[in-house]
């Protein structure tokens, strides 16, 4: 017998449900919530309430796109952490619900450890060992991946995540958010022409939060001589930001992979969406000897599939929930 998975996640700004069927994505719907673009950030009471105005027409669309009623599901799996809490418990409670009204188990699932067997949603997958480079809008962190559901954390940001570097510096240069997929998009216009500071930190730490301030100053010495800076080069400076996050990312990406000797090496996450991410990530792994693995777009940036999938890997361990369980808005990734 089949087991199909219902999945839900809700734990930023988007509402998103998916089936997987057997370890395979049958349907994947998300709704975002353009309302925080207004803002220049997520405001937690607006995702919570849009989650509720969300979470039903979303799951209903992942059910019928499935072809799947929902007394043929073997289990409801849902983002337990972490994100925020209001945003969380709604998805918490909705699982709950359903999985009590069809006599189901639940699973639940850790958020990053999700974005990591997105991978697995669709051949070719890495194979074990591997190394992760997760780079999302909460977190940065290099990870080894023992199997599916043994992950070791060899070192993550000691201040901002990479996603927050795009969004804050972006919010500097008057755009919009998410700031990060506008800089991707400006800067194929620019060259990365201003140099930034580059942090060292020891091993596999990083620290982002200097780059929103290295640009603030350089922005307010540049627009103090030319007012009309930030507009006449944009591309350039979305170009130079955008190069310097990358690069730090991989410098750090190619001292754990030459350390570990692993040469089977994946990035994912929010950030993984980055097209000079990507590019770079293949040619660096192609002149270090490394099998590159980078999730397709749907797979990167905040998804339902990525749950189900873990929930599935899960499931086939045993590792089921309580009815009892609450969200987190933080967990360790550490198992
Ligand atoms: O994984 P994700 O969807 O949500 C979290 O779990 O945080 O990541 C969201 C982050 C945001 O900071 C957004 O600006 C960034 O991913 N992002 C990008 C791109 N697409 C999304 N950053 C740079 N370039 C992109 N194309
Ligand atoms: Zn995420």
């Amino acid at each position: 017998m089949s087991i199909i998975i219902l999945a839900i996640e809700s734990s930023c700004d988007d509402t998103a449900a998916a089936v997987i069927r057997d370890g395979r994505v049958i349907s994947n719907v998300v709704a975002d919530q353009e309302i925080h673009a207004r803002y220049g950030g997520v405001v937690p009471e607006l995702a919570s309430r849009a989650h509720q105005a969300n979470i039903v027409p979303v799951v209903d669309a992942a059910l019928k796109e499935s072809g799947v009623s929902a007394d043929q599901l073997s289990a409801i799996a849902f983002t337990r952490g972490p994100g925020l809490m209001g945003s969380l418990m709604v998805g918490v409670a909705f699982a709950k619900g359903l999985a009590i009204s069809h006599n189901i188990p639940l699973i639940d699932v850790h958020h990053l450890h999700a974005h990591v067997l997105a991978h697995f949603a669709e051949p070719p997958m890495p194979e074990f060992p591997f190394l992760c480079l997760l780079v999302s809008g909460g977190h940065t962190q290099i990870m080894l991946i023992h199997d599916h559901l043994n992950l070791e954390l060899l070192g993550s940001t000691q201040d901002d995540a990479a996603g927050e570097a795009f969004d804050k510096t972006g919010k500097l240069l008057g755009l919009g958010y998410p700031a990060g997929p506008e800089i991707d998009r400006i800067a194929r216009s620019g060259s990365p022409v201003f140099d930034l500071p580059h942090p060292r930190l020891p091993g596999y730490q990083f620290s982002f939060s200097g780059i929103k301030t290295a640009i603030r100053y350089f922005l307010e010495a540049e627009v103090r001589n030319n007012p009309g800076f930030i507009q006449e080069s944009l591309p350039d400076i979305c170009a130079s930001i955008q190069h310097h996050i990358v690069e730090i990312l991989l410098d750090k990406l190619i001292l754990a992979a030459r350390d570990t000797q692993i040469s089977q090496v994946a990035i994912a996450g929010g950030v993984s969406a980055n097209s000079a991410l990507r590019q770079r990530f293949e040619e660096v792994g192609r002149k270090e000897g490394w099998t590159t693995h980078i999730p397709p777009l749907a797979y990167s940036t905040d998804n339902a599939a990525m749950i189900g999938i873990t929930g599935y890997y899960k499931y086939l361990a045993g590792e089921l929930a309580s009815m009892d369980i609450r969200p987190e808005a933080r967990i360790p990734l550490d198992r």
